[in-house]
């Protein structure tokens, strides 16, 4: 009953050119899986305008999504984006607190919240990422680490927009590393975000709100992943940048 989805997130990759070529690549296998899985992608800010475009001017089913976003309406914020920036662009998703942002950027679970709540009051939806680090996990700490992560990060959330919300679980020490989280480590992990979504709203927008596995998804062991009953779907960095890498992975999202 949830829709799977697969989201490429393109980070520090791809001119505004290479990002409208590889989104028109990708409309075909998108076009395959419609109704099954919802398929988006986050190109880098530069690249959101030609992307949309393409989109647009194809009537392609691929929603976009962008890496990250301020909350403030508008002001001097230099180097920042604004939400209506995005929701101009037809952007229909906002990744939040990613682990590289986190790591790099300082961005504590306050930020993120406060960044998750500003994507649902212009209209769009967060992909709220959480994520515990190797050290975390050896410690056997990974349990309360996510759902500090989780509370916080979704605190004051109204329950309507909650039923739309996309949160990834992406262990650190999996993200580009080509070291995953076994499928039963990372089904573990999920099924606890949903309880914890549960505790925090209801048992409806437990069994609505999507939660995909992030960290090293390749055409080889995505299936893995999706069989398992509380991943519903991929954030996927390196393997999002080919077609011949992507595609594959779509298609073992569909049921
Ligand atoms: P990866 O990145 O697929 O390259 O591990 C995932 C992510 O950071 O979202």
């Amino acid at each position: 009953m949830r829709k799977k989805m697969v989201a490429g997130n393109w980070k520090m990759y791809k001119t505004a050119g290479e990002a409208a070529i590889l989104v028109q690549n990708l409309e075909d296998v998108a076009r395959d899986v419609l109704g099954d899985v919802e398929v988006v992608v986050a190109p880098p800010f530069t690249a959101l305008h030609s992307v949309s475009t393409v989109i647009a001017l194809d009537k392609s089913p691929i929603r976009l999504g962008a890496q990250d976003m301020f909350w403030e309406e508008e002001g001097a914020y230099t180097g920042e984006i604004a939400p209506r920036m995005l929701s101009d662009l037809e952007t229909s998703y906002v990744i939040v607190g990613h682990s590289e942002r986190r790591a790099y950027f300082g961005e504590t679970d306050e930020i993120v919240n406060r960044k998750a709540r500003a994507v649902f009051a212009h209209g769009m939806t967060p992909i709220v990422c959480c994520g515990e680090s190797i050290e975390t996990r050896e410690a056997g700490a990974e349990a309360d680490f996510i759902a500090g992560q989780i509370r916080a990060g979704l605190a004051g959330i109204e329950t309507m927009d909650a039923m739309k919300l996309v949160i990834a679980y992406e262990p650190i020490w999996a993200i580009g590393t080509g070291k995953t989280a076994s499928p039963e480590q990372a089904e573990e992990v999920c099924a606890h975000i949903r309880a914890l979504v549960c505790e925090i709203f209801d048992d409806v927008v437990a069994a609505r709100v999507r939660i995909l596995y992030g960290g090293s998804v390749k055409p080889e062991n995505a299936a893995l992943f999706f069989a398992q009953p509380d991943i519903d779907g991929a954030l996927v960095g390196g393997a999002a940048l080919s077609v011949e890498a992507f595609a594959p992975i779509v298609v073992a999202a569909r049921p």
